[in-house]
Protein backbone atom coordinates (compact mmCIF):
# COMPACT_ATOMS: atom_id res chain seq x y z
CA UNK A 1 0.00 0.00 0.00
CA UNK A 2 1.44 3.42 -0.97
CA UNK A 3 0.81 6.64 1.09
CA UNK A 4 0.29 8.31 -2.03
CA UNK A 5 -0.56 7.74 -5.68
CA UNK A 6 0.86 10.46 -7.90
CA UNK A 7 -0.90 11.13 -11.16
CA UNK A 8 1.97 12.70 -13.38
CA UNK A 9 5.20 13.05 -13.72
CA UNK A 10 5.31 16.80 -14.70
CA UNK A 11 7.11 19.34 -12.75
CA UNK A 12 4.19 19.45 -10.09
CA UNK A 13 3.99 15.37 -9.91
CA UNK A 14 7.64 15.67 -9.80
CA UNK A 15 8.09 18.38 -6.47
CA UNK A 16 5.17 16.51 -5.18
CA UNK A 17 6.77 13.39 -4.95
CA UNK A 18 10.25 14.43 -4.14
CA UNK A 19 8.67 16.26 -1.10
CA UNK A 20 6.62 13.62 0.43
CA UNK A 21 9.52 11.42 0.00
CA UNK A 22 11.54 13.64 2.41
CA UNK A 23 8.75 13.56 4.76
CA UNK A 24 9.56 9.67 5.10
CA UNK A 25 5.75 8.63 2.77
CA UNK A 26 5.86 5.77 0.30
CA UNK A 27 5.01 7.16 -3.26
CA UNK A 28 3.72 5.73 -6.56
CA UNK A 29 4.28 8.30 -9.76
CA UNK A 30 2.19 7.32 -12.82
CA UNK A 31 2.71 8.44 -16.14
CA UNK A 32 0.32 8.29 -19.42
CA UNK A 33 3.82 9.24 -21.62
CA UNK A 34 6.46 6.89 -22.10
CA UNK A 35 9.18 9.73 -20.41
CA UNK A 36 9.07 11.25 -17.05
CA UNK A 37 9.48 14.99 -17.05
CA UNK A 38 5.76 16.52 -18.72
CA UNK A 39 6.75 19.34 -20.75
CA UNK A 40 9.68 20.48 -19.53
CA UNK A 41 10.87 16.67 -20.79
CA UNK A 42 14.58 17.31 -22.84
CA UNK A 43 15.64 14.89 -25.07
CA UNK A 44 19.08 14.27 -26.25
CA UNK A 45 19.40 14.67 -30.01
CA UNK A 46 22.89 15.18 -31.65
CA UNK A 47 24.04 15.97 -28.14
CA UNK A 48 22.21 18.83 -28.33
CA UNK A 49 19.36 19.05 -25.52
CA UNK A 50 15.93 19.54 -27.45
CA UNK A 51 12.85 20.76 -25.49
CA UNK A 52 11.01 18.51 -26.97
CA UNK A 53 7.48 20.37 -25.90
CA UNK A 54 8.31 24.09 -26.76
CA UNK A 55 11.02 26.46 -25.62
CA UNK A 56 11.35 26.15 -21.64
CA UNK A 57 13.45 29.26 -20.16
CA UNK A 58 13.51 29.21 -16.23
CA UNK A 59 12.91 32.80 -15.02
CA UNK A 60 11.53 33.89 -11.31
CA UNK A 61 11.81 36.76 -8.94
CA UNK A 62 11.64 34.83 -6.15
CA UNK A 63 15.34 33.34 -4.56
CA UNK A 64 13.24 30.69 -2.68
CA UNK A 65 12.47 29.17 -5.78
CA UNK A 66 15.41 29.84 -7.51
CA UNK A 67 17.50 28.02 -4.94
CA UNK A 68 14.92 25.30 -4.90
CA UNK A 69 15.46 24.32 -8.63
CA UNK A 70 19.24 24.69 -8.53
CA UNK A 71 19.26 22.09 -5.77
CA UNK A 72 18.43 19.37 -9.33
CA UNK A 73 20.42 21.20 -11.53
CA UNK A 74 23.46 23.79 -12.42
CA UNK A 75 22.26 26.77 -14.63
CA UNK A 76 23.78 28.68 -17.20
CA UNK A 77 23.11 32.58 -17.55
CA UNK A 78 21.14 32.45 -20.34
CA UNK A 79 19.08 35.66 -21.10
CA UNK A 80 16.02 35.43 -23.41
CA UNK A 81 16.27 38.37 -26.62
CA UNK A 82 14.09 36.64 -29.22
CA UNK A 83 14.08 38.73 -32.46
CA UNK A 84 11.07 38.84 -35.14
CA UNK A 85 11.56 38.21 -38.72
CA UNK A 86 9.02 40.14 -40.76
CA UNK A 87 9.40 40.09 -44.42
CA UNK A 88 13.64 39.69 -44.03
CA UNK A 89 13.85 42.00 -41.54
CA UNK A 90 14.98 41.42 -38.18
CA UNK A 91 13.54 43.22 -34.97
CA UNK A 92 14.67 42.78 -31.73
CA UNK A 93 12.04 41.97 -28.88
CA UNK A 94 10.34 42.61 -26.70
CA UNK A 95 9.48 46.11 -28.04
CA UNK A 96 12.40 48.28 -26.83
CA UNK A 97 14.36 51.29 -28.20
CA UNK A 98 16.14 48.81 -30.49
CA UNK A 99 12.89 47.75 -32.22
CA UNK A 100 11.88 51.68 -32.11
CA UNK A 101 15.33 52.90 -33.82
CA UNK A 102 14.87 49.69 -36.24
CA UNK A 103 11.17 50.73 -37.50
CA UNK A 104 11.35 54.38 -37.60
CA UNK A 105 15.30 55.42 -37.31
CA UNK A 106 14.42 57.12 -33.75
CA UNK A 107 17.23 57.49 -31.56
CA UNK A 108 15.95 58.59 -28.11
CA UNK A 109 13.10 57.95 -25.67
CA UNK A 110 11.31 61.03 -26.52
CA UNK A 111 11.07 60.71 -30.13
CA UNK A 112 10.05 56.97 -29.51
CA UNK A 113 7.38 57.90 -27.32
CA UNK A 114 6.08 60.70 -29.22
CA UNK A 115 6.37 58.30 -32.68
CA UNK A 116 4.07 55.57 -30.29
CA UNK A 117 1.78 58.28 -28.96
CA UNK A 118 0.81 59.58 -32.75
CA UNK A 119 0.05 56.34 -34.47
CA UNK A 120 -1.98 55.62 -31.23
CA UNK A 121 -3.96 58.56 -31.67
CA UNK A 122 -5.69 56.94 -34.98
CA UNK A 123 -8.29 55.66 -32.45
CA UNK A 124 -9.36 58.74 -30.69
CA UNK A 125 -11.38 58.04 -27.92
CA UNK A 126 -12.92 55.42 -28.56
CA UNK A 127 -12.73 52.23 -26.68
CA UNK A 128 -11.13 49.08 -28.53
CA UNK A 129 -14.05 46.78 -29.33
CA UNK A 130 -11.41 43.69 -30.63
CA UNK A 131 -7.73 42.46 -30.54
CA UNK A 132 -6.75 44.97 -33.21
CA UNK A 133 -7.96 47.86 -31.72
CA UNK A 134 -6.39 47.13 -28.25
CA UNK A 135 -2.98 46.73 -30.19
CA UNK A 136 -3.24 49.64 -31.70
CA UNK A 137 -4.39 51.98 -28.75
CA UNK A 138 -1.22 49.89 -26.84
CA UNK A 139 1.84 50.19 -29.53
CA UNK A 140 0.35 52.40 -32.54
CA UNK A 141 -0.03 50.54 -36.07
CA UNK A 142 3.42 50.10 -37.00
CA UNK A 143 3.94 47.58 -34.49
CA UNK A 144 0.89 46.30 -34.51
CA UNK A 145 1.12 45.70 -38.45
CA UNK A 146 4.73 44.36 -38.85
CA UNK A 147 4.97 42.63 -35.09
CA UNK A 148 1.89 41.37 -33.76
CA UNK A 149 -1.25 40.88 -35.93
CA UNK A 150 0.31 37.89 -38.10
CA UNK A 151 1.75 36.26 -35.16
CA UNK A 152 -1.28 36.49 -32.96
CA UNK A 153 -3.78 35.25 -35.98
CA UNK A 154 -1.82 32.21 -36.51
CA UNK A 155 -1.46 31.77 -32.75
CA UNK A 156 -5.34 32.03 -32.45
CA UNK A 157 -6.40 30.60 -36.21
CA UNK A 158 -8.40 33.87 -36.95
CA UNK A 159 -8.76 37.44 -38.01
CA UNK A 160 -7.53 39.55 -35.29
CA UNK A 161 -10.73 41.70 -35.72
CA UNK A 162 -12.75 38.62 -34.46
CA UNK A 163 -10.44 38.06 -31.34
CA UNK A 164 -11.54 39.89 -28.39
CA UNK A 165 -9.36 42.89 -27.16
CA UNK A 166 -9.19 41.38 -23.59
CA UNK A 167 -7.04 38.85 -25.00
CA UNK A 168 -4.12 41.43 -25.11
CA UNK A 169 -4.04 43.46 -21.75
CA UNK A 170 -0.86 44.85 -22.03
CA UNK A 171 2.01 44.53 -24.55
CA UNK A 172 5.34 44.87 -23.00
CA UNK A 173 7.05 48.46 -24.17
CA UNK A 174 10.54 49.37 -22.56
CA UNK A 175 12.06 52.59 -23.38
CA UNK A 176 15.93 51.37 -22.88
CA UNK A 177 17.95 49.90 -25.22
CA UNK A 178 17.49 46.29 -23.68
CA UNK A 179 16.62 43.29 -25.22
CA UNK A 180 15.99 41.07 -22.49
CA UNK A 181 12.63 39.57 -22.13
CA UNK A 182 11.96 39.12 -18.79
CA UNK A 183 12.41 41.49 -16.11
CA UNK A 184 13.06 38.47 -13.25
CA UNK A 185 16.02 38.31 -11.39
CA UNK A 186 16.87 35.11 -12.21
CA UNK A 187 17.04 33.64 -15.42
CA UNK A 188 18.47 30.59 -17.01
CA UNK A 189 18.44 27.10 -18.60
CA UNK A 190 19.82 23.33 -16.60
CA UNK A 191 22.97 22.95 -18.33
CA UNK A 192 22.37 19.57 -19.64
CA UNK A 193 18.58 19.90 -19.78
CA UNK A 194 15.58 19.77 -17.67
CA UNK A 195 14.62 16.12 -17.60
CA UNK A 196 17.72 15.56 -15.04
CA UNK A 197 15.52 17.97 -12.68
CA UNK A 198 12.63 15.41 -12.68
CA UNK A 199 15.21 12.65 -12.28
CA UNK A 200 16.73 13.79 -9.48
CA UNK A 201 13.42 14.53 -7.78
CA UNK A 202 11.96 11.27 -8.61
CA UNK A 203 15.49 9.03 -7.40
CA UNK A 204 14.32 5.97 -5.43
CA UNK A 205 10.62 6.82 -5.97
CA UNK A 206 8.87 3.91 -7.73
CA UNK A 207 7.07 5.47 -11.23
CA UNK A 208 5.47 3.28 -13.75
CA UNK A 209 5.17 5.28 -17.13
CA UNK A 210 3.28 4.25 -20.11
CA UNK A 211 0.60 4.35 -17.40
CA UNK A 212 -2.75 5.92 -18.32
CA UNK A 213 -4.60 6.45 -14.64
CA UNK A 214 -8.21 5.63 -16.38
CA UNK A 215 -7.12 2.28 -17.74
CA UNK A 216 -5.99 0.78 -14.30
CA UNK A 217 -7.87 3.25 -12.08
CA UNK A 218 -9.54 -0.17 -9.91
CA UNK A 219 -6.17 -1.66 -9.69
CA UNK A 220 -4.16 1.92 -8.71
CA UNK A 221 -7.10 2.94 -6.54
CA UNK A 222 -6.73 -0.06 -4.33
CA UNK A 223 -3.00 0.31 -3.42
CA UNK A 224 -2.74 3.80 -2.37
CA UNK A 225 -4.27 5.99 0.31
CA UNK A 226 -3.99 9.39 -1.52
CA UNK A 227 -4.48 10.58 -5.04
CA UNK A 228 -2.45 13.33 -6.13
CA UNK A 229 -3.91 14.55 -9.67
CA UNK A 230 -2.39 16.69 -12.01
CA UNK A 231 -4.02 15.59 -15.02
CA UNK A 232 -7.24 17.36 -17.33
CA UNK A 233 -9.67 18.14 -14.12
CA UNK A 234 -12.44 17.43 -17.15
CA UNK A 235 -11.34 13.72 -18.08
CA UNK A 236 -11.12 13.14 -14.05
CA UNK A 237 -15.11 13.52 -14.14
CA UNK A 238 -15.79 11.91 -17.55
CA UNK A 239 -16.57 15.42 -19.16
CA UNK A 240 -19.74 15.10 -17.63
CA UNK A 241 -20.49 18.91 -17.95
CA UNK A 242 -18.52 19.29 -21.54
CA UNK A 243 -14.98 19.12 -22.82
CA UNK A 244 -12.45 22.44 -22.16
CA UNK A 245 -11.16 24.10 -24.83
CA UNK A 246 -7.26 24.15 -25.56
CA UNK A 247 -5.30 25.62 -28.16
CA UNK A 248 -2.51 23.27 -29.11
CA UNK A 249 0.88 23.07 -30.83
CA UNK A 250 2.10 20.88 -33.99
CA UNK A 251 6.13 20.83 -34.01
CA UNK A 252 8.41 20.00 -36.91
CA UNK A 253 12.06 18.89 -35.85
CA UNK A 254 14.84 18.67 -37.97
CA UNK A 255 18.79 18.31 -37.62
CA UNK A 256 20.45 20.80 -39.75
CA UNK A 257 24.11 19.85 -40.56
CA UNK A 258 25.35 23.11 -40.33
CA UNK A 259 26.71 24.48 -36.55
CA UNK A 260 24.77 27.64 -36.34
CA UNK A 261 21.55 28.05 -38.25
CA UNK A 262 19.68 31.40 -37.22
CA UNK A 263 22.39 32.65 -34.47
CA UNK A 264 19.91 33.16 -31.66
CA UNK A 265 17.07 30.48 -30.00
CA UNK A 266 14.16 32.00 -30.32
CA UNK A 267 13.10 33.75 -34.17
CA UNK A 268 9.38 35.02 -34.49
CA UNK A 269 8.19 34.50 -37.69
CA UNK A 270 5.42 37.31 -37.31
CA UNK A 271 3.92 37.56 -41.15
CA UNK A 272 0.80 35.41 -41.76
CA UNK A 273 1.84 34.08 -44.99
CA UNK A 274 4.65 32.15 -43.20
CA UNK A 275 2.62 28.91 -41.38
CA UNK A 276 4.23 28.31 -38.41
CA UNK A 277 5.09 31.22 -35.39
CA UNK A 278 8.68 30.48 -34.52
CA UNK A 279 11.57 28.89 -35.52
CA UNK A 280 13.57 27.29 -31.47
CA UNK A 281 17.15 26.51 -32.37
CA UNK A 282 17.80 24.82 -29.44
CA UNK A 283 21.71 24.63 -29.10
CA UNK A 284 21.55 28.14 -28.37
CA UNK A 285 19.94 27.16 -24.70
CA UNK A 286 22.62 25.21 -23.94
CA UNK A 287 25.62 25.56 -25.81
CA UNK A 288 27.61 22.78 -27.30
CA UNK A 289 30.29 22.99 -29.88
CA UNK A 290 28.82 20.14 -32.68
CA UNK A 291 28.72 20.10 -36.48
CA UNK A 292 24.90 19.92 -36.39
CA UNK A 293 22.41 21.76 -35.33
CA UNK A 294 18.71 20.97 -34.19
CA UNK A 295 15.82 23.20 -34.76
CA UNK A 296 12.10 23.09 -34.64
CA UNK A 297 9.36 24.69 -36.49
CA UNK A 298 5.99 25.49 -34.24
CA UNK A 299 2.79 25.44 -35.88
CA UNK A 300 -0.04 26.66 -33.49
CA UNK A 301 -3.10 24.10 -33.81
CA UNK A 302 -6.66 23.66 -33.06
CA UNK A 303 -6.81 21.20 -29.69
CA UNK A 304 -8.81 17.81 -30.75
CA UNK A 305 -8.54 14.24 -29.06
CA UNK A 306 -5.52 13.17 -29.71
CA UNK A 307 -3.62 16.54 -29.70
CA UNK A 308 -1.74 17.66 -26.54
CA UNK A 309 -3.66 20.34 -24.91
CA UNK A 310 -1.24 23.23 -24.90
CA UNK A 311 -2.47 26.07 -23.68
CA UNK A 312 -6.24 26.47 -21.90
CA UNK A 313 -8.65 28.76 -23.61
CA UNK A 314 -9.14 31.25 -20.24
CA UNK A 315 -12.70 32.40 -21.67
CA UNK A 316 -15.66 33.14 -19.55
CA UNK A 317 -17.50 29.80 -20.76
CA UNK A 318 -14.21 27.56 -20.24
CA UNK A 319 -13.72 29.75 -17.02
CA UNK A 320 -17.41 28.83 -15.93
CA UNK A 321 -16.82 25.11 -16.69
CA UNK A 322 -13.81 24.63 -15.11
CA UNK A 323 -15.37 26.35 -11.73
CA UNK A 324 -17.98 23.54 -12.22
CA UNK A 325 -15.54 21.05 -12.48
CA UNK A 326 -13.86 22.35 -9.75
CA UNK A 327 -16.55 22.83 -7.23
CA UNK A 328 -16.87 18.45 -7.97
CA UNK A 329 -13.26 18.12 -7.16
CA UNK A 330 -13.81 19.36 -3.46
CA UNK A 331 -16.41 16.26 -3.03
CA UNK A 332 -13.66 13.79 -3.70
CA UNK A 333 -12.60 12.08 -0.86
CA UNK A 334 -8.71 11.66 -0.47
CA UNK A 335 -7.54 13.39 -3.76
CA UNK A 336 -5.75 16.15 -4.34
CA UNK A 337 -6.25 18.09 -7.18
CA UNK A 338 -2.88 20.49 -8.90
CA UNK A 339 -0.90 21.35 -11.63
CA UNK A 340 -1.65 23.15 -14.80
CA UNK A 341 -4.14 20.44 -16.23
CA UNK A 342 -6.04 20.31 -13.12
CA UNK A 343 -6.47 23.53 -12.17
CA UNK A 344 -6.87 24.54 -16.46
CA UNK A 345 -4.40 27.63 -16.30
CA UNK A 346 -1.32 28.46 -17.71
CA UNK A 347 1.21 28.45 -15.20
CA UNK A 348 5.03 29.21 -15.54
CA UNK A 349 7.59 26.67 -14.01
CA UNK A 350 8.76 28.89 -11.33
CA UNK A 351 4.77 28.94 -10.01
CA UNK A 352 4.38 25.59 -10.74
CA UNK A 353 6.73 24.64 -7.81
CA UNK A 354 5.66 27.37 -5.79
CA UNK A 355 1.95 25.96 -5.88
CA UNK A 356 3.05 22.35 -5.11
CA UNK A 357 4.99 23.63 -2.03
CA UNK A 358 1.85 25.62 -1.22
CA UNK A 359 -0.02 22.27 -1.89
CA UNK A 360 2.01 20.33 0.51
CA UNK A 361 1.14 22.00 3.43
CA UNK A 362 -2.55 20.74 3.03
CA UNK A 363 -1.15 16.94 2.33
CA UNK A 364 -1.11 14.47 5.50
P1 LIG B 1 2.69 18.80 -17.25
O1 LIG B 1 1.74 18.84 -18.37
O2 LIG B 1 4.11 19.08 -17.52
O3 LIG B 1 2.61 17.38 -16.53
C1 LIG B 1 1.41 16.65 -16.38
C2 LIG B 1 1.74 15.20 -16.65
O4 LIG B 1 0.61 14.40 -16.32
C3 LIG B 1 2.05 14.94 -18.12
O5 LIG B 1 3.30 14.29 -18.23
C4 LIG B 1 0.90 14.03 -18.57
O6 LIG B 1 1.30 13.10 -19.56
C5 LIG B 1 0.52 13.35 -17.27
N1 LIG B 1 -0.85 12.84 -17.25
C6 LIG B 1 -1.97 13.53 -17.57
N2 LIG B 1 -3.07 12.73 -17.45
C7 LIG B 1 -2.61 11.52 -17.06
C8 LIG B 1 -3.25 10.28 -16.80
N3 LIG B 1 -4.58 10.12 -16.95
N4 LIG B 1 -2.50 9.23 -16.40
C9 LIG B 1 -1.13 9.35 -16.28
N5 LIG B 1 -0.49 10.51 -16.53
C10 LIG B 1 -1.21 11.59 -16.92
N6 LIG B 1 7.28 27.80 -18.30
C11 LIG B 1 8.35 28.59 -17.99
O7 LIG B 1 8.59 28.87 -16.80
N7 LIG B 1 9.17 29.06 -18.98
C12 LIG B 1 8.97 28.77 -20.29
O8 LIG B 1 9.71 29.23 -21.16
C13 LIG B 1 7.85 27.94 -20.63
N8 LIG B 1 7.60 27.61 -21.92
C14 LIG B 1 6.49 26.87 -22.24
C15 LIG B 1 6.23 26.59 -23.58
C16 LIG B 1 5.10 25.88 -23.92
C17 LIG B 1 4.81 25.58 -25.37
C18 LIG B 1 4.20 25.46 -22.92
C19 LIG B 1 2.93 24.73 -23.27
C20 LIG B 1 4.46 25.71 -21.58
C21 LIG B 1 5.62 26.42 -21.23
N9 LIG B 1 5.94 26.67 -19.90
C22 LIG B 1 7.02 27.46 -19.60
C23 LIG B 1 5.09 26.14 -18.80
C24 LIG B 1 5.57 24.78 -18.25
O9 LIG B 1 5.56 23.84 -19.28
C25 LIG B 1 4.63 24.36 -17.10
O10 LIG B 1 4.74 25.26 -16.04
C26 LIG B 1 4.90 22.96 -16.53
O11 LIG B 1 5.26 22.02 -17.48
C27 LIG B 1 3.66 22.48 -15.80
O12 LIG B 1 3.90 21.27 -15.12
P2 LIG B 1 2.68 20.31 -14.75
O13 LIG B 1 3.30 19.18 -13.97
O14 LIG B 1 1.57 21.05 -14.15
O15 LIG B 1 2.11 19.80 -16.16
Amino acid sequence: MYDYLIVGSGLYGSTCAYELKKRGKSVLVIEQRKHIGGNIYTENISDIQVHKYGAHIFHTNNKEIWDYVNQFAEFNRYTNSPVANFKGKIYNLPFNMNTFNQLWGVITPEQAQAKIDEQQSELGQKTPTNLEEQAIRLVGRDIYEKLVKGYTEKQWGRPATELPAFIIKRLPVRFTYDNNYFNDKFQGIPIGGYTQIIEKMLAGIDVRCNTDYFQHRDELDQISKTVIYSGQIDRYFNYCYGKLEYRSLRFETEIISKPNVQGNAVVNYTEREVPYTRIIEHKHFDPVDTPNSVITKEYPAEWEDGLEPYYPVNNEKNDALYRQYRELSKLENNTFFGGRLAEYRYYDMHQIIASALKDLKKMP
